[in-house]
């Protein structure tokens, strides 16, 4: 089995130097969360007809033990749960999806996030969709699932999934294996083998050897997972120089954070580039950095703007696909060149 993944790895190390603008991807993160409220069916068509390759879903679960499609843990920032349902913030004043059912939760109304400040919601961006405005909802995992698979069957295109577990601890002190149920859906959907269109992702390591040893063996299907990293601190040992090899032992790639591809400190004419790309891909391992957002404010200052944010870290690191909220851009860029 070793032998095995080393000789992969090493036929991966001759050949992803040479992968081209045709073989890189764009992840739409949070569907076309850009353009419309994250995470919306509407934000995951338009990300669709956009050109994107894989379409993201964060996954939390309801008091019923179903699947829904919400980045945090609480639905305060993107739903007007507190408009409809005062009363039932926990102790932190927060709104925990877990303590909703769904049919709870499909009375909400979703909307752009917003932070709150003097008692007024603020846009997190200024230039997205607006607060409030028109109808949408949170949808469930499948929900999702059978949009992104319905438009592959009416167009033709072969659009990719990529669904992250979010939080798995907090899950389990809350008495729900919601890593077990995402399996079981992505199996019940088709998703069963490694040249299935998804890539399974979490922060947690922990979680990941769990997939992969337990529950995938146990589910009875095999698909690619992805090792997210926030920091070079969580996890130290990743970053020594063995430590993308040890982690191919679990992980098929590395969904990294981009200021661990490129220092943030670094200026236009001396770009430093880390060695966590050409050590990954080393190990056999994919790497999809997030997130990349064309919001001025956004782009950091190496770059002179966001299509350069993309030419550094799609040519000259090397990445296989970003995590974008603006996947027409990515597309764009890609087919430009
Ligand atoms: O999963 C990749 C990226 O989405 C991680 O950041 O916080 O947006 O889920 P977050
Ligand atoms: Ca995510």
């Amino acid at each position: 089995m070793r032998a095995t993944k080393t000789v992969t790895a090493l036929l991966v190390v001759i050949l992803m130097p040479f992968k081209t603008y045709a073989q890189k991807i764009v992840i739409a993160h949070r569907g076309a969360s850009g353009y419309l409220p994250e995470h919306t069916l509407e934000a995951k068509a338009m990300a669709y007809a956009q050109g994107a390759h894989f379409i993201e879903q964060d996954l939390v679960m309801t008091k019923d033990d179903e699947l829904i499609v919400l980045h945090d843990l609480t639905l305060n920032r993107t739903t007007n749960v507190d408009e409809k349902f005062s009363e039932r913030a926990r102790d932190d004043g927060r709104y925990y999806a877990i303590d909703f059912t769904l049919d709870e939760i499909r009375t909400l109304s979703a909307t752009e996030g917003f932070r709150m400040e003097s008692g007024r919601k603020v846009k997190e961006f200024s230039n997205r969709f607006p607060i409030g405005k028109s109808a949408f909802r949170v949808s469930t995992f499948q929900e999702e699932i059978e949009m992104i698979q319905g438009l592959n069957t009416s167009t033709g295109r072969d659009v990719g999934i990529y669904p992250e577990i979010k939080q798995p601890a907090f899950h389990r002190k809350e008495g729900k294996d919601i890593s077990t149920r995402v399996v079981e859906v992505l199996k019940d959907y088709g998703y069963t083998r490694k040249d299935s269109k998804v890539f399974l992702q979490t922060f947690d390591y922990d979680e990941l050897v769990s997939i992969r040893e337990e529950i995938l063996p146990s589910v009875g299907i095999e698909v690619n997972l992805v090792m997210l990293l926030g920091n070079r601190t969580d996890y130290p040992w990743m970053f020594e120089p063995d430590g993308m090899a040890k982690l191919a032992f679990m992980a098929d790639g590395i969904g990294p954070s981009f200021d661990l591809i490129v220092d943030r400190g670094s200026e236009m004419r001396a770009i430093r580039i880390t060695d966590l790309v050409a050590q990954a891909h080393g190990a056999g391992l994919h790497v999809h950095p997030y997130t990349f957002r064309a919001n001025p404010e956004a782009v950091p200052h190496y770059a002179s703007d966001f299509e350069n944010l993309l030419e550094i870290h799609y040519f000259r690191a090397g990445v296989d696909g970003i995590f974008t909220d603006f996947p027409d851009q990515a597309v764009d860029f890609l087919q430009s060149r």
